[in-house]
């Protein structure tokens, strides 16, 4: 295929250059020049995006709203239910998802279940006319008979998915417009490259290439398409942030490669709800969808031990019991704070409070705190729970047994009022916790303070419920 021109355009202004320069000329931002396909001039009667998205709005014109009609997407259940429940209930035709994590996390063998699951149901696109269906596994990192073997090892040795070892942008393209598939996974979308562009695969300028031609497939097509990303060291998918904005889904699974339990996570979702999650548990046939979540990230004390305290946090719509863990040890003169799975900058705040509204100082101690099994908490409603456990650590005495907090703890050291307080209750009274320490504003009305079991102490100050479990203790 011939090469079109490229041209180097500024990631912070726009001015754009024929070759590469380290400072933009435009706005002398430094290493801001991305490479891209420079565009040719727009042919007549299409759009500046190309005939692609002039399909998916045929020259409509504008409408009032009441008179545009709601379709209903189509959705293809992937035979997951926690996959599905993240996706918001299945792929959805035309849509784009891209899944990030960490290598070896299990991202190419949850995709290759799903295909095949679908591969068996005969998915097939709502449009009829044009005989799509089937699905397509485009790997371009490993070979085919790795990805065979992978099958194997899942039992899925029957497979019907069709599986393209593939690098190359516009060869992958073809291969869909020929094989017209219903469902199509990219893995992984970092070692794709087109050959109109110069630069290495996985660079900026490739990636974004890449995907956008493949989201604009998908609008075009009808065609379900699943990305892979990698992450880099912190955790942020790699590549632009723009393969975000640009997809429909975002998924994050999150785990510790050595634990079994993998997360999924949705950030974004324009089909279904965000900050559900999937959990699911890899054993040696691939990934298990693990249904009732909520009592694996407990680790099991016989007794009671310092510095852990339960929580129950929200997950998306489901109530789960974490366990946190705090160390808090003789420090130096510049004393560490670390946080595993918790936010760091919101310790140190916590730590400032309980300081300053509680009298504990942990000044110049090293202070740790972990929330176990890999599970990484982002409510506010974790407060308490921490801090109980940080308070614990440092007078080195137990919380009481069967003990669970919740709740947001503010500057002032009020405790606030975490969303449905009454859910979290009754989870942890299920799983036979005793004792509840947790906002006053959430806390059952009247003097209804026990819950099948499970004692509520409601309070409304940090000292409070650091008072009442130094009374228990
Ligand atoms: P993989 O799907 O290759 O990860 P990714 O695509 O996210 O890099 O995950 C492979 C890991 O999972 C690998 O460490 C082995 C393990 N695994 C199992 O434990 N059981 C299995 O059935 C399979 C296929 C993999
Ligand atoms: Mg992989």
């Amino acid at each position: 295929m011939a090469k079109d021109k490229t041209i180097f355009t500024c990631n912070e202004c726009g001015a754009s250059s024929p070759r590469w320069l380290g400072k933009c000329p435009g706005c002398g931002a430094w290493n801001s020049l991305i490479e891209s396909v420079a565009e040719a001039a727009p042919a007549a009667g299409k759009n500046r995006l190309g005939g692609a998205f002039s399909a998916l709005a045929p020259g409509t014109g504008v409408l009032p709203l009441a008179e545009i009609e709601a379709v209903d997407v189509a959705r293809w259940p992937t035979g997951q239910p926690e996959l599905d429940r993240v996706l918001g209930g299945g792929m959805v035709a035309g849509g784009v998802a891209l899944i990030g994590g960490d290598p070896g996390i299990g991202k190419s063998t949850l995709l290759l279940q799903a295909l095949d699951t679908l591969q068996r149901s005969g998915v097939t696109a709502p449009d009829e006319a044009r005989q799509r269906g089937g699905t397509l596994y485009v790997t371009g990192e490993e070979s085919g008979a790795q990805v065979a073997l992978r099958a194997r090892r899942l039992g899925l040795a029957g497979s019907r998915v069709a599986v393209l070892a593939e690098i190359q942008l516009e060869k992958i393209l073809a291969t869909l417009a020929q094989r017209q598939p219903a469902v199509a996974v990219i893995d992984s979308i970092q070692t794709i490259y087109s050959d109109q562009l110069t630069s290495a695969p996985g660079s900026v300028a490739q990636v974004r290439e890449c995907a956008a031609h493949l989201t604009r497939w998908a609008k075009a097509s009808g065609c379900a398409v699943v990305l892979v990303g990698h992450v880099t060291k912190d955790g942020q998918l790699a590549g632009p942030r723009v393969l975000e904005h640009m997809v429909d889904t975002v998924l994050y699974f999150e785990g510790e490669t050595h634990s079994s339990f993998r997360l999924i996570r949705a950030i974004k979702n324009r089909f279904g709800a965000v900050n559900e999650i999937g959990v699911f548990a890899m054993t040696e046939r691939g990934l298990k969808g693990v249904s009732n979540p909520s009592a694996i990230f407990l680790s099991q004390h016989a007794q009671p031990v310092p510095g852990s305290c339960v929580l129950v946090t929200l997950e998306g719509t489901r109530p789960m019991l974490v366990e946190v863990q705090a160390l808090v040890d003789g420090g130096g003169p510049s004393p560490r704070r670390l946080s595993v799975g918790l936010e760091r900058d919101r310790l140190a705040m916590l730590l400032a409070v309980l300081h300053r509204h509680a009298g504990v100082a942990c000044g110049d101690q090293d202070v740790f705190v972990n929330a176990v099994g890999g599970v990484r908490i982002s409510e506010p409603a974790a407060d308490l729970a921490v801090m109980l456990a940080i308070a614990s650590s440092l007078r080195g005495k137990p919380l009481p047994k069967g003990f669970i907090a919740f709740g947001e703890v503010g500057l002032a050291g009020e405790v606030r009022p975490a969303p449905r307080g009454q859910e979290r209750l009754r989870e942890a009274a299920k799983l036979g916790f005793s004792m509840a320490v947790m906002p006053k504003a959430n806390a059952p009305k009247k003097e209804a303070r026990e819950l099948e079991g499970l004692t509520i102490h409601a309070v409304e100050r940090i000292d409070e419920a650091l008072e009442i479990v130094r009374q228990m203790a």
